[in-house]
């Protein structure tokens, strides 16, 4: 299979959902929330927007700006014609680029935000690379999974060891918040329903879909069951890692 058609079928599997990750309104707004001042002149960058959801709630609840980025070009798509059809699209661009090549000018967004998508470039590297980004005293807003409780089971870990080694706890991310120059100004749970209602429960509906329409195709059924095998690691031992938002402002 080339890389052109792993990528395409992945994309597929994942189309249609209301968001790309785990989320919900209510954790966007409480992570706003504990951003000061945000007024119409603050400039957003929202990295790996997907299709948008985040972008909307914070397009809608405050007057900020917002520029979102993703690598997939129908996600910008889908984002930028939501956007005409709530009126935003004064405030709130969508553009295609690469959150590992990032060509804003410095110093060109008082807030970055990351729901889900921290994890492809790494949070460290990520803090690095957006510094020059950010304002003095700038904020950045992001959710990373983390363990949640000690000692999960082996099959969890062999789980998270292969998908995502650099998972860690929350008070990892709290160390490596303020070794990469950042001051943590809040940090929160997200519930298991922001896992279930708007990303495993439709992506598990999209399984079943997909799995249907490539009967004998051998590299689809494998994306399948790699995809089901995540959310039936989520079903087993959620209780031992969850996503958490966190909110920090530039040293
Ligand atoms: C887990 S999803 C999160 C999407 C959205 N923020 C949400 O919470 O629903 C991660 C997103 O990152 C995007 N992505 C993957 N690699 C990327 C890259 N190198 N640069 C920018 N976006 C990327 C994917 O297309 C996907 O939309």
């Amino acid at each position: 299979m080339t890389e052109d058609t792993a990528t395409a079928l992945f994309f597929e599997l994942f189309s249609g959902l209301p968001r790309q990750g785990p989320g919900d309104a209510a954790g966007t707004l409480r992570a706003l929330s504990l951003v000061p001042d945000v007024g119409a002149g603050t400039r957003v960058l929202d990295v790996g927007c997907g299709s948008g959801m985040q972008t909307r709630v914070l397009a809608r609840n405050s007057p900020a700006r917002i520029v979102a980025i993703d690598i997939h070009p129908p996600f910008v798509d889908e984002l930028n014609r939501e956007a005409r059809r709530l009126g935003l699209a004064d405030r709130v661009e969508g553009r295609v680029a690469d959150m590992r090549r990032l060509d804003f000018a410095d110093a060109s967004f008082d807030l970055i935000w990351c729901e889900g998508a921290i994890y492809i470039a790494g949070v460290e590297a990520s803090f690095r690379d957006w510094r020059r980004l950010l304002v003095r005293d700038g904020h950045v807003a992001f959710t990373e999974v983390c363990w949640t409780k000690p000692d999960p089971p082996a099959e969890c870990v062999s789980f998270w060891n292969r998908e995502y080694p650099a998972i860690r706890d929350a008070a990892a991310l709290l160390t490596a918040i303020d070794a990469c120059g950042y001051e943590t100004v809040g940090h929160f749970m997200l519930p298991r329903s922001a896992w279930w209602d708007d990303y495993y429960r439709p992506l598990e509906r999209n399984v079943k879909a997909f799995r249907k329409r490539y009967r004998g195709r051998p590299e689809a059924q494998e994306l399948a069951d790699q995809t089901q095998r995540e959310i039936d690691v989520w079903k087993a031992y959620s209780d031992y890692y969850g996503y958490a938002f966190f909110v920090a402002r530039a040293r």
